[in-house]
């Protein structure tokens, strides 16, 4: 089964890829099926019409499917960050509201929040290690509009317990925006059960699709709050595309988000990629990572590295290390010897996904320890 599981990646063949929080490689059926689309549209443009919609539809049951949610509540966007937007634009904010946002965050949500609601109270609060109600209970006022979150760390690859926080937020009648970027994919969840207002991320790192197709979960609870921004003439619910003369109404869910002509062949990746991970099950996908986390963790920790994801709790896709020696030199050395990985502050970044092995981690282990 994982000898087949790698041969749908092929990346497999040539490298030890442990980068999936930067980028993920596209599989070999994603990739099959984009070379049969690129055929069809330099033949005629385009898919024809119903089959256009009827792959948009397929990708939205997917990932609708993949967090536990109805179609509707999907609604497909560019980017991570587009996504945030979407939820940040839709919490009706005034001069004065306040929103506690994670301080660890990825630039993402922090540009979106500083760069598009400036005149809002924005509370930056350190979550790292800390009970997530213990973090935002004694910032809670009357104003507080919405906590925005990371769910995974990018650098630590800490987790947050989305299920606890939800659970709180939701009491207290606080809106609940969180960036699902370096998490979906790696683990597992149910909208139905951890309840979120607002979860958006992209499909190009742990569900191997190409950039330029993202996601957004917008709870139905919240459809009748949804404002009519942003949105453009895909917003609108057209029976047909015949007539252009009579305007219909805008959708009343989360499809009113899409302002116009969609990454058709973005998200058509999109859906063999989850099928993929799905046939897998998430579970085991989250448990076949940790398999591999556990072996580098046992490695670095016998090499003297400073690990700075923490063991205990739910675990990521993410490890990251500080050396005692030169990052750059290591992070060349192992890049030299087809291991991908990132560097970050200093330290090093290994995101592997489910195909990767224990053989793989303990590849790079001799490789460090090797380089003394
Ligand atoms: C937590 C997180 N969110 C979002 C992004 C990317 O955002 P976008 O899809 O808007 O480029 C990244 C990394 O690139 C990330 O680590």
């Amino acid at each position: 089964m994982l000898a087949r599981i790698r041969s749908l990646f092929p990346v497999t063949r040539e490298k030890i890829y442990f980068n999936h929080a930067s980028n993920g490689p596209l599989s070999r059926p994603a990739r099959q099926a984009l070379i049969e689309d690129l055929r069809l549209y330099s033949r005629q443009a385009d898919y024809d019409l119903p089959e256009y919609f009827r792959r948009l539809e397929k990708a939205r049951t997917t990932v609708a499917s993949l967090v536990g949610a109805n179609p509707e509540e999907i609604t497909f966007t560019p980017s991570t960050s587009y996504g945030v937007f979407v939820a940040l634009c839709n919490l009706n904010l005034e001069r004065g509201d306040r929103l506690l946002v994670m301080d660890e965050v990825f630039p993402t949500v922090r540009c979106c929040v500083d760069q598009n609601y400036p005149h809002v109270d924005r509370r930056y609060v350190k979550f790292g290690g800390r009970d997530p109600i213990d973090a935002v209970r004694g910032h809670l006022t009357r104003k507080t509009r919405a906590v925005v979150v990371d769910w995974v760390n990018f650098f630590t690859g800490e987790v947050l317990d989305l299920d606890r926080l939800g659970k709180y937020l939701a009491s207290r009648r606080v809106k609940f925006v969180v960036d699902g970027m370096q998490g979906l994919g790696a683990l597992k969840i149910d909208v139905r059960k951890t309840p979120v207002d607002f979860m958006a991320g992209g499909g190009n790192k742990w569900l191997f699709s190409t950039q330029g197709i993202g996601y957004l979960y917008v709870n139905r609870k919240n459809f009748r709050d949804l404002k009519r921004t942003p949105t453009g003439w895909l917003g609108l619910d057209w029976p047909n595309f015949d007539s252009y003369k009579k305007m219909p109404p805008i959708r009343n869910d989360a499809r009113r988000f899409e302002m116009g002509t969609r990454n058709a062949l973005g998200a058509h990746a999109l859906t063999i990629n989850i099928g993929i991970l799905e046939k897998f099950g998430l579970d085991r996908v989250e448990a076949k990572i940790q398999e591999v986390k556990s072996s580098l963790r046992r490695g670095l920790t016998e090499l003297g590295y400073e690990i700075l994801t923490p063991a205990n709790g739910r675990q990521s896709g993410i490890i990251t290390a500080r050396p005692k020696g030169d990052p750059a030199m290591l992070y060349k050395l192992l890049t030299a010897n087809r291991v991908v990985l990132s560097l970050r502050n200093q330290a090093l970044r290994f995101s592997p996904h489910f195909y990767n092995n224990a053989a793989e981690a303990r590849k790079v282990i001799a490789i460090l320890e090797d380089a003394g």
